[in-house]
């Protein structure tokens, strides 16, 4: 495994960071909550020292799931969590914003209770409360620090604007984007977040799972599976451009010794400098080592430079 200073909050992160929105049980794959388990298990393994969750995946399940198995294997003191407030998982289906101040700090202790824990080492706002002035979110999430329940607070989802108006009320130390081979469309700001200090944690590292090469034809999720709803690249026009991708990855793999797609399309995005770790969904054992150990071997930048020629070819961005 690798490990990077994350922006000026001095966390030495691991290059991956474990993703749990599929582990809440909804809007991707189902397991057995012994499965998900065992994946967590396998990240702390693999040297993962780095997760990400929050509450609205499936109401705290996620958090639970993550909070027991840390707690299982004594594994807490060791593992930096990120989780998340403002974005609330209404009713199996629905999601509303919440920034208020009363909303934050009851996410807060829900989410200290569900993660089992007595602090976060990284509260991210989930997503802009078009209802609720920066001012009251980011000066509740400063109280929380100062009450040493979180130790650093970071945004996802904001633009630039946002996350200037936001700092001025507390300190941005992070921000999560959506960054990969098939999502570059914020990739001016992610730059400008980095340069401001802050630790850039990229979602969606896999595109979804696309980028692993296992569809290769259109796929009918169900209306509410997070691929179907939220990942646009498993739909036309992106999929088969996508699909031209993949065979030129296909290739690249040919050409050393079948290394998996994911690794290629991991270490393309932990490589860019500006990226301090890749957020990566998987819940199960095979599949968190298989992603951990791209963190064994690095692309040339002349590979690098290939491969953003063939991105550009055939991922425009918006
Ligand atoms: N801030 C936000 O708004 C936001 C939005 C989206 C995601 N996130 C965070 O970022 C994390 C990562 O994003 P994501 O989970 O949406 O997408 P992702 O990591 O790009 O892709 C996850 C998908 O890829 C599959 N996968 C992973 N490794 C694989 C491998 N080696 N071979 C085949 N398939 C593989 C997973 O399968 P299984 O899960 O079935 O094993 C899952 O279906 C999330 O879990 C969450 O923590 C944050």
């Amino acid at each position: 495994m690798r490990y990077k200073v994350f922006g000026k909050t001095g966390m030495r992160v691991s290059e991956m960071t474990l993703g749990t929105w599929g582990m809440g049980g909804v809007g991707w794959d189902d397991n057995p909550e012994e499965v998900r388990q065992d994946a967590i298990r396998a990240a702390v393994e693999a040297g993962v020292n780095f997760m990400d969750t929050a509450p609205a995946y499936n109401g705290g399940a996620a958090e639970r799931c993550l909070g027991k198995t840390l707690e299982d294997m004594g594994a807490r003191k060791d593992i930096m969590i990120s989780t998340k407030c403002g974005n609330v998982f209404v009713d199996g289906v629905t999601y509303r914003r919440d920034g208020s101040a009363s909303g934050v700090r009851r996410q807060c202790e829900d989410s200290l209770r569900n993660l089992r824990t007595d602090y976060i080492d990284l509260m991210l706002v989930h997503w802009p409360d078009p209802a609720t002035p920066f001012e009251e979110t980011m000066t509740e999430l400063g109280k929380l620090k100062q009450e040493g329940k979180i130790l650093h607070v970071g945004v996802s989802n904001f633009s630039q604007a946002q996350m200037e108006e936001a700092g001025r009320f507390c300190e941005i130390e992070a921000y999560q984007p959506q960054y990969s081979m098939v999502h570059r469309d914020d990739e001016a700001l992610i730059k400008w977040a980095a340069e401001q200090g802050m630790g850039v944690m990229t979602y969606g590292s896999l595109g979804g799972g696309i980028l692993t090469g296992v569809f290769r034809e259109l796929t009918a999720f169900a209306a509410s599976d997070s691929r179907n709803r939220f990942y646009k690249h498993f739909h036309e026009p992106v999929f088969s451009r996508v699909m031209e991708l993949l065979k030129v990855m296909d290739r690249f793999s040919e050409e050393h010794d079948n290394v998996p797609l994911a690794q290629i399309a991991l270490n393309w995005c932990a490589q860019k400098e500006f990226v301090s770790t890749c957020i990566v969904g998987a819940q199960h054992r095979r599949k968190v080592f298989q992603n951990a150990a791209a963190f064994e071997w690095s692309l040339t930048p002349e590979e690098i430079a290939d491969l953003d020629k063939a991105i550009s070819t055939y991922i425009p961005t918006n």
